[in-house]
């Protein structure tokens, strides 16, 4: 594979809670490197693309895939469900993507088992009130193994009957746990090893360590992309615990994934939505339970890629921003979705929060219970008349947009250097005049 870009490595992470439009961003940026790496999470995530008229709804594979002289890396701090890998690969196969020779996965990543998802959904009825409101796709059962020693992991998908033997043994186990703690039923154990067994044969041929790979590229001057999933308020620490998904969704936690040291890393871009949204329980301060939630939602589209569930809707939240930039190291925004903003007639966004006791916070508290009981202090801005559907020069912005932008940047402290203004590829622009906006105009050819 030819060299693209002469200089360093670059990150993309989620800035808020997930679905921020960072499949779109990663496909973009994808066009200018020799590499893309996925390092966290499975396939709760969702990273819609769209080219042309083609429409791809990425869940496992990183989404440099759609580019066929991108090679693509899964890392070892993934979980992957093997049948649910063999269907994305079958997809983007009937799409007309090569696969062949451009897809790595860590044989170190954590398999997931189909007693995880059945494990996953008896947890979340257990709950009831409490539940965390799940993907309902075994996450955080399959990382609860591997943390405990006991997982299962890709490797063993080069050996069927290895595979058949420990994954009944461990299967087995979950089925009793299933039956005796949670009164669910048990799983086809024949069935499972079967399915597993025929999505190995498909998947074994991509299996290999990752990081020389990704060490070889980077100590070239080949430039890698870390693709993150899900967002820096889901990370299993950072995020809203216990509201959170089960992996590390820092920029941080991607050497640790790859086995490759910090210095390979690079910037970090964090992927924010122009409003905010959230799927799944738990605290979410800006969320709008009225009528501008409800328009949020329809004009956005705002359904989950992977579940399909409505997701919940509000408006931009200063402080979660800048608690995620200054969490994740982030360096400059990506801004999606401006365009589903225009028309409005209300535009607010939260700069502090109100405790019960009447104390004001402008920082994001540690603790969910805390945030759950805050009441965000809003302050509102004009909206614009005009559209910003499809624009691509920063001077055909409606002034009261720019200055939206502008606001934004200023109280979060980072620069907003790219907008996106539509879901397809063209409707993107580079903004402003920071390091980043040259960086980031660099790779995405537009200087
Ligand atoms: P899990 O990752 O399926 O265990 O779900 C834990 C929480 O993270 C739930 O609130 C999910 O809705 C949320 N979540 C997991 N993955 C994503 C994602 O890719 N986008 C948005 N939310 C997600």
């Amino acid at each position: 594979m030819g060299a693209k870009r002469g200089s360093g490595s670059l990150m993309v992470v989620g800035g808020q809670w997930g679905d921020e439009g960072k499949g779109k961003i990663v496909d973009l940026l994808s066009a200018g490197f020799s590499a893309v790496v996925r390092y966290n999470g499975g396939h709760n995530a969702g990273h819609t693309v769209r080219v042309g008229e083609k429409h791809f709804a990425l869940h496992l594979v990183p989404s440099g895939i759609i580019h066929s002289d991108v090679s693509c890396f899964m890392g070892a701090g993934m979980v992957i469900d093997p049948t649910a890998l063999k269907t994305e690969l079958d997809l983007l196969a009937e799409k007309g993507v090569e696969i062949a020779g451009r897809l790595c996965l860590s044989p170190r990543a954590a398999l997931l088992l189909p007693t995880h998802r059945a494990l996953d959904l008896a947890r979340e009825g257990m709950r009831g009130e409490e539940k965390i409101g799940t993907t309902g796709r075994g996450i955080g059962p399959a990382y609860q193994d591997s943390a405990q020693r006991r997982g299962l992991r890709t490797g063993l998908l080069v050996d069927p009957d290895a595979l058949a033997i420990k994954s009944r043994t461990l299967m087995d186990q979950h089925n009793q746990e299933l039956e005796a703690v949670y009164g669910a039923p048990a799983v086809d154990l024949d069935e499972a090893v079967a399915e597993l067994q025929s999505a190995a044969v498909h998947l074994a041929p991509f299996l290999r360590e990752i990081g020389p790979e990704i060490r070889n590229y980077s100590d070239s001057q080949e430039a890698v992309l870390f693709e993150g999933a899900q967002g820096v308020l889901l990370d299993l620490i950072w995020g809203t615990y216990p509201f959170v998904t089960s992996s590390s969704c820092l920029p941080g936690s991607a050497a640790a994934s790859c086995g490759v040291g910090p210095r390979h890393l690079g910037p970090v871009v964090g992927v924010m939505k122009a409003y905010a949204t959230r799927v799944g329980s738990g605290p979410f301060p800006t969320e709008d339970h009225g009528n501008d939630g409800d328009l949020l939602r329809d004009l956005g589209a705002e359904y989950g890629t992977t579940t399909g569930r409505p997701r919940r809707c509000g408006w931009f939240d200063v402080v979660a921003a800048r608690y995620a930039v200054e969490t994740a190291g982030i360096d400059a925004i990506a801004l999606t979705k401006l365009d589903v903003l225009d028309g409005l007639s209300t535009l607010k966004v939260a700069l502090a929060y109100e405790t019960e006791d009447g104390e004001v916070l402008d920082t994001f508290p540690a603790d969910a219970e805390t945030l759950a009981s805050v009441r965000p202090i809003y302050v509102d801005l004009p909206p614009w008349a005009g559209g910003t559907r499809g624009l691509v020069q920063e001077s055909d912005l409606p002034p009261a947009a720019e200055g939206y932008l502008q606001f934004l940047e200023e109280k979060i402290g980072v620069p907003i250097a790219v907008v996106s203004t539509g879901p397809r590829r063209a409707e993107t622009m580079v903004r402003g005049t920071s390091e980043m906006t040259v960086v980031l105009g660099k790779i995405l050819n537009r200087p």
